[in-house]
Order: C-alpha cells, then sequence, then structure tokens
C-alpha cells in the first residue's frame, strides 16, 4: 500500500507515495534521483546517508519516509550552484576527502554545525561530525576544512 506524502526538499514543496517500509534514503536515492546522500551500512551506523530534518542533521536511512510529510528535508545537492560551495571548495583544497563516500554526509553536518556556530572550534568539530565515519582521512583534514569554510563565511 502507498501513502501519500508532502514536504519541502531543497526548497522546493514535493508530494511522493511511498511505503510504510520506505526509508527517506530509500526515496530520496530511488524515487527522487538524489543520490548525493549515500547507502553505506543502512543501519544508522556511519552517517554517509546524513541529511537535514528541519535543519537538524539525520540518518536518511533511520527515518521513515511517512515521517517527513510536511517538513523540510535539505540534501547535499543543496549546495549545488555556478560556484562550489565554501565546505566544498575547502574540502577539495584541504584533501578533506579521498575515496568521497563519507563526504556528502560530513558536508551536510558541517553545514548545520556552522549554521548555529559560526566559528566552531576544533573540539566542537569532532563532537559535531561524531556520529560520521571516514575510513579514509584520518579527520584532521576533515576539520582543517570545516575551519577554513568558516573563515571563508564571515
Ligand atoms: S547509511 Fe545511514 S548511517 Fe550508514
Ligand atoms: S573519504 Fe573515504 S570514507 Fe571518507
Amino acid at each position: 500500500m502507498n501513502y501519500p506524502v508532502s514536504f519541502h526538499l531543497n526548497g522546493k514543496l514535493i508530494a511522493v507515495q511511498v511505503t510504510a517500509q520506505e526509508s527517506l534514503l530509500d526515496v530520496l536515492r530511488h524515487r527522487l534521483g538524489l543520490t548525493g546522500a549515500k547507502e553505506a551500512c543502512n543501519e544508522g551506523n556511519c552517517g554517509a546517508c546524513t541529511v537535514l530534518l528541519d535543519s537538524l542533521p539525520v540518518y536518511a536511512c533511520m527515518v521513515l519516509a511517512v515521517e517527513v510529510d510536511g517538513a523540510a528535508v535539505e540534501t547535499v545537492e543543496d549546495m549545488e550552484s555556478e560556484e562550489l560551495h565554501p565546505l566544498q571548495k575547502a574540502m577539495i583544497d584541504q584533501q578533506g576527502l579521498q575515496c568521497g563516500y563519507c563526504s556528502s554526509g560530513m558536508l551536510v553536518t558541517a553545514q548545520a554545525l556552522l549554521a548555529h556556530n559560526s566559528r566552531p572550534n576544533k573540539t566542537q568539530i569532532r563532537e559535531a561530525l561524531a556520529g560520521n565515519l571516514c575510513r579514509c582521512t584520518g579527520y584532521a583534514d576533515i576539520i582543517k576544512a570545516i575551519q577554513v569554510a568558516s573563515r571563508a563565511r564571515r
């Protein structure tokens, strides 16, 4: 059985039919074609699927699509424009990515952090990223990239 769900996705109101079991991640990737949020563990352990739900980072694999009815969802695709977002630029410049599988989740989490703390210190960045795993970089360059981006935004 399908259920109608409507929500704001990257600022645009959309309506979609979903099953009761479908996760927000499934709907984003398989029904709406937004593949920025990655499917990795699919059980709430890695953060590769992180999106913003009413401005807060959540694991899209752990949110049922029916739960987002009436909400606002932002994905990494919301950063897309003709120029790189400062966080994207800093992540590249500071070599904060290797395979890139964690990167969209890192960017979205960092975006939420900078929205309420425009100048986070290293400890605050580490705390914010606690739910986002990276198997490649060792985190130091990601943290540096977020600090660089925070300075670029001011
Ligand atoms: S894929 Fe969602 S937390 Fe790992
Ligand atoms: S860059 Fe490969 S998991 Fe983070």
